[in-house]
This record gives C-alpha cells, structure tokens and sequence, in this order.
C-alpha cells in the first residue's frame, strides 16, 4: 500500500500485517482504534511498542521457525566468505587482476577444526551450531538456554578463545552494543565477527575502527546500524564482507514466512492465537 492508502485504512483497520521495518507505536495505534492484531512478518518485532499494544490488549505474532535454516545457512555462506576472502577473490578475478598462482596469495583463515563461539543459542545460534559439525569444529556458546554437544562459556571466555565469534540475539534495549569496544578487544586479532541478528547488537563505530587497524581480522554483517544506510567508511575496508539483510531471502522462506503471517492473523482476528508465534505482551 502507499503510505496515503494505508493512513486512510487505518481508521477501520482490525488487523495489521507488518514488516520489521515498520515502527509500530503510539503515534500509529492512536490512529488505529479498531485494530486488535498485528502479524509482524519476520522472527524479530523489536518494531512494535509492545507496552503500547499490551495496553490496547493487541495481539502482536511474528514468524519463528520457518527462517532458522535459511538464516542459518546465511551466517554460513558469510563466515566461509570472510574467512576465505571470497569477495576481494572474485574482485581480482573480474577486474583481470588475477596475478597468477602463487604460494603466499590471498591466505585466508582455516575454518575446518577452529573454534566458533555463538552468542545466543535459540533457533537460529541452535541451527549454525548443527553445521559447525560438518566442520569438525569446537562450539562455544553463551546463552541463557541449553544446547546439546555444545560448551557453554562466559561471554570473556568466548570472546578470548573463539576464531570466529558469531551473533543471534534478538534487537532491542537489552542487546543494543553487547559487542562494543571492550568486547572487541578480547577476541584474537585472528578473529571474525558474523552479525545476521540485527545492527544494533554492535557499536558499528567500533567495529569499523577495529577492521581499519587490523584489531580483528575480519567482519561479515548482514545487518548495520542505522541501515539502509552503510557508511561510506565500511565499503571502503576490504575486510569485511556484507550483504544487506538478506539471512532469510530466499523464495521457500519468505514463501513460508508470509504463509505464517497470514495465518497468525486469521488465528488472532478468530480470538484464537497460535502460542507458538504470538509474542509475549510487556506491561
Ligand atoms: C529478519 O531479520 C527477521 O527478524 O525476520
């Protein structure tokens, strides 16, 4: 809808179905006085004043589960990315830079056997944790919940011993900067941070002062602080690999994911809500 067809909608809206990028408030609600669901169409809803909807006694869903292995595969194919510099290989090769084989060019980090330490162990940390197997490599976690075959560590021990450090949590106040200057400066100078959880999670400002002086190796980021917008500042270092918040983007995920919406808020419109997708309200 444009944003004209949907102020007009609102007045006699019941149901609004969302993206994350939509701040759902007071502002909005006050607009809204029929509304009494919300289906964000994502896993994260930091969107959506959950005080101002509990308030209204508004259902808020999103869409868990259906884009863990997606999202997974992703913090995946950007690990493997970093550490194995697959995008300044692919710029030499199409610039016609390509020097030759030789011994010492273009090293990257060894991936099979290293330590990966997952910050967050929901789904999604869960799911990344399954494919480091296939790595034979040492999983670290720090997390609130439990996960099989998997050490869990306190966030220092994590952050000193992992090779590549990697971040799913949810956004919000609680997470906003957990990896910030102090914490940069326990990880080995080796070491690459993957953030697919949400821009926030990381004083972005920080991070691009350690890849410029080679504080940590590497960074590869879904997700940026302030996004759409990508300072200008970290296109322009070649250690770091982006891709702009894309984890879940692809065809039989946002297929499911959007299925999943739209259930949750037939369900929520029928006074009946799926416990599995509504979001818990905060008074
Ligand atoms: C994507 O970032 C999501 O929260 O679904």
């Amino acid at each position: 809808m444009s944003s004209r067809e949907f102020a007009a909608a609102l007045p006699e809206a019941e149901g609004l179905l969302c993206q994350l990028t939509d701040p759902i408030g007071e502002e909005l609600l006050a607009r809204a006085p029929r509304l009494r669901a919300i289906s964000v169409c994502a896993v994260g809803y930091e969107n959506v004043d959950l005080t101002a909807t509990a308030r209204r006694g508004i259902y808020v869903s999103h869409t868990p589960g259906v884009l863990t292995e997606a999202t997974a595969d992703h913090t995946w194919a950007l690990l493997l990315a970093a550490a194995r510099r697959i995008v300044e290989g692919d710029t030499v090769c199409r610039r016609g830079r390509f020097p030759g084989f030789d011994l010492g060019y273009l090293l990257g980090s060894q991936v099979s056997g290293a330590i990966l330490g997952i910050v967050g162990m929901g789904r999604i940390g869960r799911a990344v944790a399954r494919r480091a197997a296939g790595f034979g490599m040492t999983v670290l976690c720090h997390t609130r919940g439990k996960a099989r075959s998997v050490r869990e560590v306190p966030m220092a021990a994590l952050l000193k011993r992992s090779d590549f450090v990697t971040l799913h949590v949810p956004g919000g106040p609680a997470t906003r900067h957990l990896i910030g200057r102090r914490e940069i400066s326990m990880m080995k100078r080796s070491a690459i941070l993957i953030n697919t959880s949400r821009g926030s999670v990381v004083d972005q400002g920080a991070l691009m002062t350690a890849l410029a002086t080679r504080r940590i190796a590497a960074a590869a980021l879904d997700v940026f602080e302030g996004e759409p917008e990508v300072p200008r500042s970290l296109t322009r270092l070649p250690n770091v690999v982006m891709t702009p918040h894309v984890a879940s983007a692809t065809i039989a995920t946002r297929r499911a994911m959007a299925a999943l919406a739209a259930r949750n808020i037939l369900a929520m419109l029928l006074g009946r809500p799926s416990d599995a997708t509504l979001v818990k309200p905060t008074l």
